[in-house]
């Protein structure tokens, strides 16, 4: 194949901006999984959160450019700021340094772009978004293991990947894939998280195991991965999340963010 010398040379000087961006954010962790919908933004956003909790400097990329919804379950509203020279300075709330395509275009407008486009968005955000100083940045990513998946880990280099999955069989086949890959691409430390753990009826407190039990932590073992922990499903975690009030800042006292916490807390002693 042949390789366009201009080309080539934009890349280099992007794959520059990106490293030195790189070298003042400690730690770099991808969230990703094999089927859609299992609540890896729900993950990223939360564990964002706790993160700043636990007093460290953090940042979110979300790496989802065609179904963007970090601003949304984060509750931001707003735009970045660019300044003249392409440089984009994140959004905040509560500390947190945040960017999503979702705030470059109006609400109902859909990204049309095929995956080459997708990947060099997420690209420029590593290159061009002014971070700063940073213990950890994570990058929602959407859902499968495609374009976006390989890009966020070949140029974001992360330390950890967190493969998010429900208990049932579905979503724990399409898991294996998303660990493998994470295997395959060298990624240093890989937990698996599992999320929708068990209903806790409001009526009789009773457990409901709507998607099984205990699914996610036998494939970690199987697959011989870090298990970081499970998230119950709750009222509180679906609500939060259609109202941008994330339980882990809203509802502290809530088993969603005590668990949010919790693994929160495990990252900081693997990531040292
Ligand atoms: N533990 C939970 N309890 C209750 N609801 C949850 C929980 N986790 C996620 N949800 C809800 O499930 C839905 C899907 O979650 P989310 O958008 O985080 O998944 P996703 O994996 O990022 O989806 P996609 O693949 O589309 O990016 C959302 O409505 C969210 O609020
Ligand atoms: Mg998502």
């Amino acid at each position: 194949m042949q390789t366009n010398p201009e080309r080539q040379k934009q890349f280099e000087e992007q794959d520059r901006r990106i490293q030195e961006n790189l070298k003042k954010i400690r730690h770099r962790i991808v969230v990703f999984s094999g089927k859609g919908g299992v609540g890896k933004t729900t993950v990223a956003v939360n564990l964002a959160f706790a993160l700043m909790k636990a007093d460290k400097k953090t940042g979110l990329l979300d790496a989802d450019i065609t179904g963007p919804n970090v601003l949304k379950m984060a509750g931001i509203t707003g735009q970045p700021f660019m300044d003249g020279q392409n440089q984009i300075l994140p959004m905040q709330k509560e500390g947190l340094q945040v960017i999503s395509m979702a705030a470059m275009l109006p609400e109902d407008q859909p990204v049309i772009w095929r995956g080459p486009l997708r990947s060099g968005a997420i690209s420029q955000f590593l290159a061009d978004v002014i971070w700063g100083d940073l213990d950890y940045l994570l990058a929602d990513l959407p859902p499968g293991t495609g374009d976006e998946v390989l890009t966020a880990a070949q140029r974001m280099r992360p330390q950890m990947a967190i493969v998010v999955t429900t208990p049932q069989e579905v979503s724990l086949l399409d898991c294996k894939r998303a660990v493998t890959m994470a295997k395959k691409l060298n990624v240093p430390n890989i937990g698996v998280i599992e999320n929708m753990a068990g209903l806790i009826c409001p009526h009789c407190e009773k457990t409901i195991d709507i998607f099984g039990k205990g699914g996610g932590e036998r494939m970690a073992k199987e697959m011989d991965v870090r298990f970081l922990g499970k998230i119950p499903m709750e009222l509180a975690t679906r609500e939060g999340g259609d109202t941008g009030e994330p339980p882990v800042l809203t509802r502290p006292e809530s088993g969603s963010a005590r668990a949010f916490l919790s693994i929160a807390e495990a990252i900081g002693k693997i990531l040292k």
